[in-house]
């Protein structure tokens, strides 16, 4: 006996590509939240230390919940680290940066610029009538947005000049 697809085969070929993109960019940033995790450094270390592994936790099952849309529709989610640098969502990295402030501010750029994709992609999916994939990045986008008010609310909190300066 021959199981149907649960998708139809326009909705899988048109979102598997756009979701493995994404998934890329959110594996990328994964590993860049790591990085602020560990070595951020500052009067602010602790707090920002904890509020990058909150921010991981809620890559991790964005990841998950994608890799297995992925799945569902039938594709392959990537899973090759080595792919995961050809993301093309997220600007590159600054490493040279280590002290609080900067970090928090490319995380910043790096949320907002992320949630930018995933408010593309919704509106893309609605338009096509691919509802499950657009809830889905509906889902993600208001948590994104919501990291990025946290990131962009401690900049204002301990460096006034930089949030007039640069975030108006
Ligand atoms: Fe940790």
């Amino acid at each position: 006996m021959h199981l149907r697809e649960i998708a139809p085969q326009q909705e899988r070929e048109y979102v598997v590509p756009r979701l493995n993109q994404l998934l890329k960019a959110a594996l990328f940033l994964e590993d860049l939240y790591k990085r602020y995790h560990w070595q951020v450094t500052g009067p602010h270390f602790l707090p920002l230390h904890e509020l990058f592994d909150e921010h991981m936790e809620t890559l991790e099952h964005e990841i998950d919940d994608v890799g297995e849309r992925i799945r569902t529709l039938g594709g392959t989610p990537v899973w090759n680290p080595s792919e995961f640098s050809e993301q093309d969502l997220l600007p590159a990295p600054d490493e040279s940066i280590d002290r609080d402030l900067a970090v928090t501010r490319e995380a910043f750029e790096m949320q907002a610029t992320y949630a930018d994709a995933l408010r593309e992609l919704a509106t893309d999916f609605d338009e096509h009538g691919f509802f499950a994939a657009h809830d889905l990045m509906v889902e993600y986008l208001r948590q994104h947005e919501q990291q990025a008010w946290f990131l962009r609310e401690f900049i204002r909190k301990v460096s006034p000049e930089t949030y007039a300066e640069n975030l108006n």
